[in-house]
């Protein structure tokens, strides 16, 4: 279904040795359309009121204060990056700061779970009030924008470097969490940076280096649509500010200055009204960047010059209309007013030195009512995969034995906090894998754990500054004593000894990624021994896995020792005390996997691994993304493959049954080939919001412990894949009792993209419609006929 120009067949026919490399891109002109000029800010309804104010203001302004907030200056605190300012206007200019996991290099603020872990929570109202209590902490420190959340990297490659940052490969998924998120950062009083727009799928050759250009995500147009797309459009619907472009580029074109995908998709048909800000070092044009889109150029910009004078100059000299300009300004200045900035907002940056050790009066950004949202949010990203001889949920043990190098905390000395600098910024332990590689030296295989003690996020721009970590073994410590059990641990030997009157042996290990390296693969050898070594003298042995992304299990996984296994993804600082709750069942799990786990890495795509430059594509290397839509369980739908743990799976102490599937299609719902006609608001066209039809499910929770169910429906849309998620609702069940669970159909949900007519078809016909637990435990089967 997927088809490129013939010249890459032509190419790629020939031997390769024979072909000379490219050298010259203009061999790729034409492969992302020209789309000018660019369309001025809407103002449409619900950015009216924001619209005319900053067009008030904006007509005050001279074209050279106009230039001068498209650019970036060198910060005078610790944002991440700082707008121009228009002193004579008293407009101050905005502060940037990463990113969607907390707030970073800075004090008095939390660790919160990251991307993934509310990905596994699917709790829609979870993401919420995580967003809403983090964004407060950006709010109090004076950020403007809040460099978040990550809804690309999708997850296409399995071993990406940041796909932990996302919330879920699953488009549905990942767009509904992403759209709460938007919803309480902004509430918040701070505008959201939804990023990387779009296509950045790995981590290898995203930048230019030397001669050789990033990497170009090759995307055909339904595909973009139906699925890298899709958790945009929920973000701008959900009312996002602020739009990041990514360092990759699309179909040959560097994507902040790609007019196909910023003129063209994201302000024209999907009538974004913020700006579109360039990843740090993004921007690698002047005028075309200025004409196909870019707004603001971040860190600072060579090409429109340190206070904009090029743009300006550009304008002077006739090659720029001033209009762009103003519409540049008018979009920054809108997210502004669009989140109340304008009154009592403090002061960019407050309380956020360039450096710590720098004097600065405190300011304490973390608000009491965030306690319990940091534990909730860390207790529903667990998921529990296995769990055999009742060996979960613990009854106080007389001996519990604690392995593995991630159950401790950090050394004092690599943790983030008041104590730790490096490079004049905060740093926590994990934030570049270099910190492991002295002692990751001495194991075999290529690092891919952190070892030197548990994590709670991943590393990079998407680590966080927690304001302290409970550890694994902090709480069990805790624990202990209160059920008057004994200790035994060894986090250091990889094959420790196992005192056999031990009740159960917690076996903790990590799967860690920083953005700047896709990952060296999905198992490594050092945990996996570690993890058997135990086994073979405890039979009684639970693994505590935190996986900055997909961690396979398949070297020991049927193990009959192996009684329970945890995927605790990245819970943030209240890791340990959420894992005691549910490790000795106070709490149950909650939590499904926002991805599939394979049995091997050649069940993913591409074996789960990055594109690579290769010849003739040595200086320009090429990712065709040439499955389609068939990525994770969509492709193992296809492929029929068997998963180790499907997508949408996850153990509870309890047990549900699925009952009454009810499928209503709302009245007057047309299946024209276009909506009806409706106006165009952030997200698309108005109508593709319109619910048509509705399901109902009886769950019952036929075991003994109260809990929640996550509900998930599946649709089978005429001509796509077998099926896709498009509903879910997790929802707390009595035990003995039932819940009716509700999903609605927007019009989106049902339909496909069509690339004759550039539109979103409803197609007639019959639309095979499946609820349950999971993406392969499915007892409920309909249909839904339009
Ligand atoms: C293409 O470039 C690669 C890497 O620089 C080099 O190894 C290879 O020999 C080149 N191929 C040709 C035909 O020049
Ligand atoms: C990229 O190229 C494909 C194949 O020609 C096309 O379908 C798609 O619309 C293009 N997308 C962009 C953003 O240029
Ligand atoms: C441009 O912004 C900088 C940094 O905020 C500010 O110092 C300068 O005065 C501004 N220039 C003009 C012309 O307003
Ligand atoms: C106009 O100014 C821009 C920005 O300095 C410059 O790149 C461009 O070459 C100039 N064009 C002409 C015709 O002078
Ligand atoms: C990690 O731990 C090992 C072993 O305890 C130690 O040798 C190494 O210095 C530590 N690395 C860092 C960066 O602290
Ligand atoms: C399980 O543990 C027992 C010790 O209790 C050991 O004898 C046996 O070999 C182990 N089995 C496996 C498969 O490791
Ligand atoms: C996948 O298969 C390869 C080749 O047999 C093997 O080396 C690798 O360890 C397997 N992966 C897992 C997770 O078992
Ligand atoms: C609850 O259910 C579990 C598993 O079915 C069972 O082992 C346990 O005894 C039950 N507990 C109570 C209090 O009924
Ligand atoms: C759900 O519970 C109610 C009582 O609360 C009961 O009347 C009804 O039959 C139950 N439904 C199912 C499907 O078990």
């Amino acid at each position: 279904m997927v088809s490129f120009s013939p010249w890459r067949i032509l190419l790629l026919s020939a031997s390769a040795a024979a072909i000379a490399n490219i050298t010259d891109d203009s061999y790729f002109y034409g492969q992302s359309p020209p789309v000018y000029p660019s369309p001025p800010m809407p103002g449409s309804s619900s950015w009216a009121a924001a619209h005319a104010k900053a067009v008030a203001l904006v007509s005050q302004m001279t074209l050279e204060e106009k230039a001068n907030i498209t650019v970036g200056y060198s910060p005078l605190t610790g944002c991440s990056g700082e707008t121009g300012s228009v002193p004579r206007l008293n407009w101050p200019g905005l502060c940037l700061s990463d990113a969607g996991n907390g707030l970073r290099a800075t004090d008095f603020v939390n660790g919160w779970p990251s991307g993934i872990h509310v990905g596994a929570s699917w709790d829609k109202n979870l993401a919420y009030q995580r967003a809403l209590h983090m964004g407060g902490e950006f709010k109090t420190k004076g950020v403007h924008v809040a460099l978040g959340p990550v809804v690309a990297p999708l997850g296409r490659v399995a071993e990406g470097g940041r796909n932990w940052e996302g919330i879920s490969n699953d488009p549905y998924l990942c767009g509904s969490l992403a759209g709460e998120t938007v919803r309480g950062i902004q509430e918040a009083g701070v505008t959201t940076s939804v990023k990387h727009y779009i296509g950045y799928e790995q981590e290898t050759n995203r930048n230019p280096a030397g001669d050789v250009a990033s990497v170009s995500a090759n995307i055909d147009d339904k595909t973009l649509h139906e699925l890298y797309l899709w958790p945009f459009a929920d973000a701008l619907h959900a009312g996002a500010g602020c739009i990041m472009c990514s360092y990759n580029r699309v179909n040959n074109s560097y994507s902040c200055q790609n007019s196909k995908l910023l003129n063209g998709i994201l302000k024209t048909e999907l009538g974004f009204e913020g700006f579109v800000v360039s990843d740090w070092g993004g921007q690698h044009t002047g005028l075309a960047s200025a004409e196909a889109g870019l707004d603001v150029a971040m860190p600072s910009s060579s090409f429109w010059g340190s206070t904009g004078q090029n743009l300006l100059q550009a304008v002077n000299n006739g090659s720029l209309v001033e209009s762009r300009v103003t519409d540049m300004a008018t979009r920054i200045v809108a997210s502004w007013y669009q989140m109340g900035q304008d009154s009592g907002f403090p002061a960019g940056g407050v309380g956020m030195p360039s450096a710590f050790y720098k004097p600065h009066t405190p300011v304490y950004a973390r608000d009491p009512s965030s306690k319990e949202f940091l534990v909730d949010g860390a207790l529903e990203g667990h998921v529990l995969v296995k769990n055999i001889n009742n060996a979960l949920p613990l009854q106080k043990p007389k001996l519990l034995s604690v392995f593995g190098y991630d159950a401790p905390a950090p050394p004092e000395m690599n943790v983030g906090g008041p104590n730790d600098l490096l490079g004049g910024t905060w740093f926590y332990g994990y934030e570049s894998e270099l910190d492991y590689l002295p002692f990751l030296e001495g194991l075999p295989g290529t690092p891919q754990i952190a070892a030197n003690g548990t994590i709670i996020s991943g590393g990079g721009s998407g680590a966080n500054a927690p304001a302290y970590i409970s550890a694994p073994f902090d709480a069990i410590k805790e624990q202990a004593y209160e059920d008057g059990t004994s200790l035994y641990w060894d986090f250091l030997n990889v094959a420790p000894t196992v005192d056999t009157s031990t009740d159960a042996c917690l076996v903790f290990i990590n799967a860690f990624a920083s953005e700047g390296d896709d990952r060296a693969g999905l198992h490594d050898d050092y945990s996996d021994a570690l993890i058997k070594n135990v086994a073979a003298s405890c039979p009684n042995t639970i693994v505590t896995i935190h996986n900055a992304g997909i961690r396979l299990v398949d070297q020991w996984i049927e193990n009959p020792n192996i009684t329970a296994v945890i995927f605790a993804h990245l819970p943030g600082q209240d890791s340990g005390r959420a894992l005691v709750q549910l490790l000795y069942g106070q709490q149950s799990f909650s939590g499904k996997l926002p991805y599939t786990v394979a049995k091997n890495e050649s069940d993913y795509t591409n074996g789960g691994k990055p594109s690579l430059a290769e010849a003739p594509y040595t200086y320009f290397p090429q990712s065709d993304f040439s499955e389609g839509l068939y990525i994770d369980y969509k492709y193992f739908d296809q492929k029929n493959i068997t998963p180790r743990y499907e997508f949408g799976f996850g153990l509870t102490y309890t047990t549900f049954s699925y009952s009454d599937l009810e499928i209503n299609k709302l009245d007057g719902v047309s299946t024209a080939p276009t909506p009806p006609p409706s106006p165009v608001i952030p997200g698309g066209i108005a109508s593709l919001w319109d619910v048509v039809a509705q399901v109902t499910a009886t769950v019952t929770n036929t075991g003994n412990v109260t809990c929640a169910e996550i509900a998930q429906l599946y649709v089978g849309i005429p001509g796509g894949p077998v099926k896709q998620l498009r509903g879910f609702s997790k929802i707390g069940v009595p035990a003995g009792g039932n819940v009716t669970f509700e999903f609605d159909l927007m019009r989106r949900d049902l339909s496909t993209w069509d690339t004759c007519s550039q539109g979103w078809v409803l197609q007639g016909g019959s639309y095979n419609i499946w609820v349950g637990a999971s993406s392969r435990n499915l007892p409920l089967e309909g249909t839904l006929t339009l």
